[in-house]
């Protein structure tokens, strides 16, 4: 699912590889890309729940604008995952209605 080349801007620039979890399971991504990407790359698509009708949500603006995309990151609800960058070792987990699955 990444892009490995664009014909504009090139070649993007990768971080080195790490490991974060997501949903109590390692996962790997590039650090400095946002969380989004290395959870699309992943196969992850469902980033949260709403909280009335449990319908899932997940990637839509990308840029940090409609709030679909919020998950529990490090125990901090509503974050932004398209534009948070990913760093090794991150607790990442999908959101329903305010708080984590995990709870
Ligand atoms: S996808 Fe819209 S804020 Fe992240």
């Amino acid at each position: 699912m990444r892009i490995t080349h664009h014909p504009i801007l090139g070649e993007p620039k990768k971080g080195k590889k790490v490991i974060f979890n997501f949903n109590g399971k390692n996962v790997e991504g590039y650090e400095g890309e946002p969380i989004a990407v290395a959870l699309m790359n992943a196969g992850v698509w469902v980033h949260r729940y709403t909280k009335k009708k449990h319908d899932p949500r997940g990637l839509f603006c990308a840029i940090g604008r409609c709030t679909d995309c919020v998950m529990v990151v490090d125990g901090n609800i509503n974050t932004r995952t398209c534009i948070t960058p990913l760093t090794e070792g991150m607790d990442v987990w999908q959101q329903d209605g305010l708080q984590s699955v995990n709870q």
